[in-house]
């Protein structure tokens, strides 16, 4: 109730709250006086000067004004770092070179920033006038080193086979402390998931084992409180496929996996699929029980002057002979008087093994050509 009363007077009287605030939280006097810093925790880089901005403002006549800095670590007393008096400062004659003031300016200067100024900076402003008015501040200030280029090593650098291999990703950085490390695939951040894993750090990426999906730009991003730098992309290699076997045609009208050709005319085939490193293609014939390699390659022309049967059997096979796999595709090419067209009625599908490039999946076709 006494705090729900409190939070009601803190909205509702806008002038005048901030008094109010110190007065109930702080239970000291509402002093007039207000010193701000705009910001507690302030990031410095080693070797480098820093700048401590510090704000303050009075109501009352002031007759003299001191400002005083103060340094602690942890575990460590405070030490007295200057002071000022109106304008003349008195600087701890240790330090003298190191810290600056300009009086009233209450802002503080480091120069040059070492690690071992790491700590808190305490800044005490008195007022000197009817009593004396006092209030401080506190600012945190850290020192770092700044990142230097990643560099991304990829093992093994000569790649890894989809389903079978594993590729470790490691970021090696040479310069910058409190290195936060982070992972990129095409710029967007690498979560964990069954096959991707990350070190203690992050500073490894492990992938096992790997799949056509992990294809991609990475890149390794390190932070710290004062920089940040990112690694230039790196395209693992990845060995997949074939997938998407398909069997086209230049003209001719397929149903099905059958092509259907008027007499006379000559066919491109052409066999594609998705695979890398590219595939190497073999075309099959299938004539009575014997089937035989016709062609090597991409594509197959058959002249239908030349084919003796009206039904023949094909196949394109294709092989990756990294990955070790291979897809088949089967076809059937039908030479029709002209304007003759063949219609599937009923495809029936027998698998059986024979000991040819490829294993044999044998396409039983019922269907009828009807002429017009
Ligand atoms: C500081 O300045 C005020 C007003 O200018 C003056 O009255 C006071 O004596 C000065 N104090 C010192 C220590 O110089
Ligand atoms: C204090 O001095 C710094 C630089 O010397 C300046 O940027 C800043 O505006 C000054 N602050 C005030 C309150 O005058
Ligand atoms: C000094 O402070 C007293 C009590 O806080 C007040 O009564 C008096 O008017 C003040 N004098 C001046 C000159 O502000
Ligand atoms: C890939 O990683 C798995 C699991 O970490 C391991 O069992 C397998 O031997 C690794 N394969 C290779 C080729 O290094
Ligand atoms: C490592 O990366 C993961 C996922 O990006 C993140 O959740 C985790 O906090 C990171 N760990 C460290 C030590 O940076
Ligand atoms: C990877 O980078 C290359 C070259 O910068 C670009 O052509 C390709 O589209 C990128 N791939 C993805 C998936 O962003
Ligand atoms: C694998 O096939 C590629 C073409 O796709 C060829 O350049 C390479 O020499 C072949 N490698 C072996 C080991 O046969
Ligand atoms: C083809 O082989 C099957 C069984 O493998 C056999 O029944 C059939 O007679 C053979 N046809 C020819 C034309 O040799």
């Amino acid at each position: 109730m006494g705090q729900d009363a409190f939070m009601e007077s803190f909205s509702n009287t806008v002038g005048g709250f901030q008094c109010k605030i110190y007065l109930l939280l702080l239970a000291g006097a509402c002093s007039g006086l207000k010193v701000t810093v705009p910001s507690h925790t302030v990031h410095g880089i080693r070797g480098q000067a820093l700048y401590l901005p510090v704000h303050y403002g009075f109501h009352t006549p002031a007759s003299d004004i001191q400002i005083i800095w103060l340094f602690e670590r942890l575990h460590t007393m405070p030490k007295y770092l200057l002071g000022s008096v109106n304008k003349s400062v008195v600087p701890d004659l240790e330090y003298q070179h190191k810290f600056t003031m300009m009086p009233p300016n209450a802002s503080l200067l480091i120069n040059p920033l070492q690690f071992t100024d790491e700590g808190n900076y305490i800044v005490k402003v008195n007022i000197q006038g009817n009593g004396t008015l006092s209030a401080s501040q506190k600012i945190q200030v850290t020192v770092d080193d700044p990142v230097t280029k990643p560099l991304v090593q990829t093992q093994p650098s000569s790649g890894a086979v989809e389903y079978v291999g594993n590729l470790t990703l490691t970021c090696l950085v040479e310069g910058g402390t409190r290195l936060v490390y982070q992972w990129l695939k095409n710029e967007r951040p690498v979560h964990t998931s069954s096959t991707t894993s990350f070190s203690l750090q992050n500073s490894t990426l492990h992938i096992a084992p790997v799949t056509k999906e992990d294809i991609g730009n990475y890149s390794c991003l390190v932070k710290n409180p004062v920089s940040e730098m990112e690694s230039d992309i790196i395209m693992p290699t990845i060995y997949y496929g074939p997938y998407g076997l398909r069997v086209n045609s230049d003209k001719g009208l397929k149903v099905g996996e059958v092509f259907t050709v008027d007499i006379g005319e000559a066919i491109l085939f052409y066999c594609s699929a998705d695979s890398y490193p590219p595939n190497t293609y073999s075309w099959i014939r299938r004539t009575d029980n014997t089937t035989y390699v016709i062609k090597h390659g991409p594509h197959l022309e058959v002249a239908s002057e030349k084919v003796t049967q009206k039904t023949t059997d094909y196949m394109c096979c294709a092989y990756n002979n990294v990955t070790g796999r291979r897809d088949e595709a089967h076809f059937t090419v039908i030479i029709t008087s002209i304007g003759c067209k063949f219609h599937v009625l009923r495809q029936r599908i027998n698998v059986e093994r024979r000991d040819s490039e490829c294993s044999r999946e044998e396409v039983g076709l019922r269907g009828k050509i009807i002429c017009s």
